[in-house]
């Protein structure tokens, strides 16, 4: 295949997912992850900025008393879908924009809360779209997130080990085999935490990660060891200013 026919191809696939990513996810939902998505969306405060928005699935579930939701995403088909979403909400002070999650076009500590739902697993650099993140909050606003990571159980951490290419290759640059928790502990203090299982979705992308962590005055610092994250034994962070509900506890396991 010659460079130019591989970016059509790549070009076709990103417009079918586009197309498809609702029905694909609809089991997903189905079986807890709009139930997820309401539980840490209730969280969302002041001016709130999502990155990789996709089809808006999250939408339905922001609080009415936002100020602004600015939903950033740079697939184009992705927009599309997303666009289409928001007008038919009819939910006023949105905005889409089309930007990646390491170039936000917003100013420095412009925004309270940042959104991200299973996105920090298929940006090319974590490390730049949290330092992005950083620069976005306000000291003391906050990042919302539910991903998918790396497992703690071996078993199923080495699958996720062998297949993340031929996966990343099916799901649009979406690796399986990220350590997405210790990432934000590097940038944010990490303060409500659960471990959960995403439910009627491949085995290689359940085990999730889900909670809050804060930007500090400072905007940098790990919020928990790296080990102690991998460790998945952890319990909610250190204390302060939590606006979301006492979460539960559950360590990711092996396949079920
Ligand atoms: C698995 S989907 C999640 C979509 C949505 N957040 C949800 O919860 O349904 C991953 C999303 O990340 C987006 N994405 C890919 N590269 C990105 C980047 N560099 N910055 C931000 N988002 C990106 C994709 O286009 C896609 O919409």
């Amino acid at each position: 295949m010659t460079p130019v026919q591989a970016s059509v191809a790549a070009a076709g696939w990103e417009q079918l997912v586009g197309r498809t990513y609702d029905p694909f996810l609809w089991l997903g939902e189905r079986r807890g992850m709009r139930d997820r998505r309401a539980a840490l969306l209730a969280g969302a405060r002041g001016r709130v900025l999502e990155i990789g928005a996709g089809t808006g699935l999250n939408l339905a579930h922001y609080p009415d008393d936002v100020t602004e939701l600015l939903l950033t995403e740079p697939s184009a088909p992705m927009v599309v879908a997303l666009r289409r979403r928001v007008e038919r909400s009819g939910r006023g002070r949105v905005r889409v924009l089309a930007a990646p999650a390491d170039t936000l076009p917003v100013p420095d500590a412009s925004v309270d809360t940042v959104v991200s739902t299973m996105v920090l697993c298929t940006v090319p650099d974590p490390g730049a779209a949290l330092a992005e993140i950083v620069r976005v909050l306000r000291p003391g606003g906050r990042l919302l997130f539910c991903e998918h990571v790396l497992a703690d159980a071996p078993r199923l951490r080495s699958w996720q080990q062998r297949l993340a290419g031929p996966w990343a290759a099916f799901a649009l640059g979406c690796r399986c085999d990220r350590p997405v928790l210790a990432d934000i502990g590097e940038m944010l203090r990490v303060e409500r935490l659960r471990h959960d299982r995403w439910r009627g979705m491949p085995v290689l992308v359940r085990p999730l990660v889900i909670g809050s962590a804060v930007r500090q005055q400072s905007a940098a610092g790990p919020g928990l060891e790296r080990q102690r994250m991998g460790s998945g034994a952890l319990s909610p962070v250190a204390a302060g200013g939590s606006l979301d509900p006492p979460v539960r506890h559950r360590k990711e396991g092996g396949a079920r």
